[in-house]
C-alpha cells in the first residue's frame, strides 16, 4: 500500500475536484447563502472514525458533502469582514500545495520567497508605503501580534530578561485581536488603554496625549499606540497624522491596524494621510483584496527592528551566504518558521486581473456602501446608526419597542431566508445590522436586495 499516486491519477483527481469547484461557482448566485443543514447531519456526513482503507478518487463524492455544508459567498454575502475568495488565485493554491515549498528562507523556496517578497512590495507600494517590507501572515490577528511584539522589543525589550511593563493605547473600537496580543505578550490587559471615541468613532488625539501624560506622571512606561485604519464595526479611520505626531514626540511605536481598511488607501489615499508614518501596519488581502483565507500581511519600516524581535536562529537554520537575496530568511523577521506558499494565490490573482481591476472593485464596494446608506436613509422603517467611513453600513429597523431584541431576531430571520447574509455590531449600546462590502461579486441589485430582505423579514415577523 503506497501513498504515492501516479501523475495520471493526480490529473484525474484534480480535474474532478476542479469540476466540483467550478460547479460550486456556477451555482453561487442561485444558492441559499446559509446551508440548510444541521450540526448533527454534518457530523454524520463528515465525521466518524478515520477510514482504515482508502476509497481512492471516490473521495470526491465526500467532498461534495463539504461543498453542500459550506456557506455560499455570492454577491449578497455581506457578513463580518470576509473577502469573497477570488477564484484565479484559489486555482493557484493547488499548485502551491503540490510544489510544497516551505517559505522559511530563499534557500528552501527560491521562487516562493521571491514571489512573497514581490507581493509584499506590491501591497506596500499600493497603499503608499513603498519603503516598508514585511511578510504574509495567517491574518490580521497574527499581524497585530507581530506588530506589537516589535513594539515591545523596540520600546521595552523583553526577549532576553523577560517582560517589562509597558502601556499600549488604542481606541475602544479597536479589534479584539489587540487586547489578545497585549495579553499574549505578557504586557497585561490592564496596561491597554482603550480611549473613548468621537462622534465618528475615531480616537481623539487630545485624549491620547492626556492619557500618556497621566501614565508618565504615574511612573508607567508608554510604549505603543495602535491606530485603526478601518475599525471592524463602522470602518472609522483614526486621525493617523495627528496620532503619528504624538507617537513621534513621545517616542511611542505606532502600529496601524489596517486589517479591514488599509487596502482602501489604494483608491482613497486622502483618507489615510499619515499611514506611511507608522512603524508597522497590518493588512489583510483575504479581506479587502478578495483573496481566499489565509492571506494577511505585516508591513514594517525597520527590518532591524524585526530582526531584533524575531531572530533567534538555531544552528540548523543558519544561512551560509551573505548575498542579500539568496541569504534572505523570513524566519528572521517573522514568528513562523514553516510557512505555506500563501503568496502564490495573491501573485496569480494580481497577474491574472491587474491592479486596476482591484482598484475598480474597491471603488465599487465603497459606492455600494454609500448606495445602501442612501437606501436606508430613504426608508422610513430603517435608520442608519453610524457614519459610513469605508464600506461597512450599520443600520436597523425602527421598532417602537424592544428594538435590540427585535433587531436581533430580524438579523436571524434575514439570514435564515438565505438570499442576503448580514452580521451585527453594537453601536453605542444598540444592536445594529451590519453589511460590509468587501466582495467583488456584489452588484447594485444585490445592494437593493439587502433592503428588500430586511423589510420582507420584518413584515414576516409582525
Ligand atoms: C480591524 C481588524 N483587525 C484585525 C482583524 C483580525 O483579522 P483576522 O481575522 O485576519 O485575524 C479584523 C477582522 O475582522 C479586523 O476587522
Amino acid at each position: 500500500m503506497s501513498l504515492d499516486i501516479s501523475a495520471e491519477e493526480f490529473q484525474h483527481l484534480a480535474e474532478r475536484i476542479a469540476r466540483l469547484a467550478a460547479d460550486h461557482l456556477l451555482r453561487l448566485d442561485g444558492s441559499p447563502i446559509q446551508p440548510d443543514v444541521t450540526g448533527a447531519r454534518l457530523v454524520e456526513l463528515l465525521g466518524g472514525e478515520a477510514p482504515q482503507r482508502g476509497c481512492g478518487a471516490r473521495v470526491v463524492d465526500l467532498l461534495r458533502g463539504v461543498v453542500e455544508g459550506s456557506r455560499v459567498q455570492n454577491g449578497r454575502f455581506l457578513g463580518y469582514v470576509m473577502g469573497s475568495g477570488e477564484p484565479a488565485g484559489a486555482a493557484a493554491d493547488l499548485l502551491a500545495s503540490v510544489l510544497n515549498q516551505n517559505l522559511t528562507a530563499w534557500r528552501s523556496a527560491p521562487a516562493g520567497v521571491t514571489v512573497e517578497r514581490t507581493v509584499v512590495s506590491w501591497l506596500a507600494e499600493a497603499i503608499g508605503c513603498g519603503a516598508f517590507s514585511g511578510s504574509l501572515t495567517g491574518g490580521g490577528s497574527s499581524a497585530n501580534l507581530m506588530g506589537l511584539a516589535m513594539a515591545r522589543e523596540a520600546r521595552a525589550p523583553a526577549n532576553e530578561r523577560g517582560g517589562a511593563a509597558g502601556v499600549v493605547y488604542a481606541s475602544e473600537q479597536a479589534h479584539m485581536s489587540i487586547g489578545k496580543a497585549v495579553a499574549l505578550l505578557g504586557l497585561g490587559r490592564e496596561n491597554l488603554r482603550l480611549l473613548s471615541t468621537d462622534a465618528s468613532f475615531r480616537m481623539r488625539a487630545g485624549d491620547l496625549e492626556a492619557a500618556i501624560a497621566r501614565d508618565r506622571a504615574a511612573g508607567l512606561t508608554p510604549i505603543a499606540v495602535v491606530a485603526s485604519a478601518g475599525t471592524v464595526a463602522t470602518g472609522a479611520i483614526d486621525p493617523l497624522a495627528a496620532i503619528a505626531d504624538i507617537a513621534e514626540r513621545e517616542r511611542l511605536w505606532l502600529h496601524v491596524d489596517g486589517a479591514y481598511g488599509a487596502l482602501a488607501a489604494m483608491v482613497v489615499p486622502e483618507a489615510f494621510q499619515g499611514l506611511a508614518r507608522a512603524d508597522s501596519i497590518s493588512l489583510d488581502a483575504h479581506k479587502w483584496l478578495y483573496q481566499a483565507v489565509d492571506c494577511g500581511c505585516l508591513l514594517f519600516k525597520d527590518r532591524q527592528a524585526a530582526h531584533r524581535t524575531f531572530s533567534h536562529t538555531g544552528d540548523y537554520t543558519r544561512s551560509f551566504t551573505d548575498d542579500p537575496v539568496e541569504g534572505f530568511a523570513f524566519f528572521e523577521e517573522s514568528l513562523e518558521l514553516s510557512r505555506r506558499f500563501r503568496a502564490l494565490r495573491l501573485w496569480t490573482s494580481i497577474h491574472y486581473h491587474g491592479m486596476e481591476a482591484f482598484r475598480e472593485a474597491l471603488r465599487r464596494d465603497l459606492s455600494h456602501a454609500r448606495a445602501l446608506g442612501d437606501r436606508v436613509r430613504g426608508e422610513p422603517a430603517l435608520e442608519l446608526l453610524a457614519p459610513i467611513e469605508l464600506s461597512a453600513v450599520c443600520f436597523r429597523h425602527r421598532f417602537p419597542e424592544a428594538a435590540d431584541a427585535r433587531n436581533m431576531a430580524l438579523l436571524a430571520a434575514v439570514n435564515r431566508r438565505g438570499r442576503v447574509y448580514l452580521s451585527n455590531a453594537t453601536i453605542r449600546g444598540a444592536f445594529a445590522l451590519r453589511a460590509c462590502f468587501v466582495n467583488h461579486r456584489t452588484t447594485s441589485a444585490d445592494v437593493h436586495a439587502v433592503v428588500e430582505e430586511v423589510l420582507a423579514a420584518a413584515r414576516e415577523s409582525t
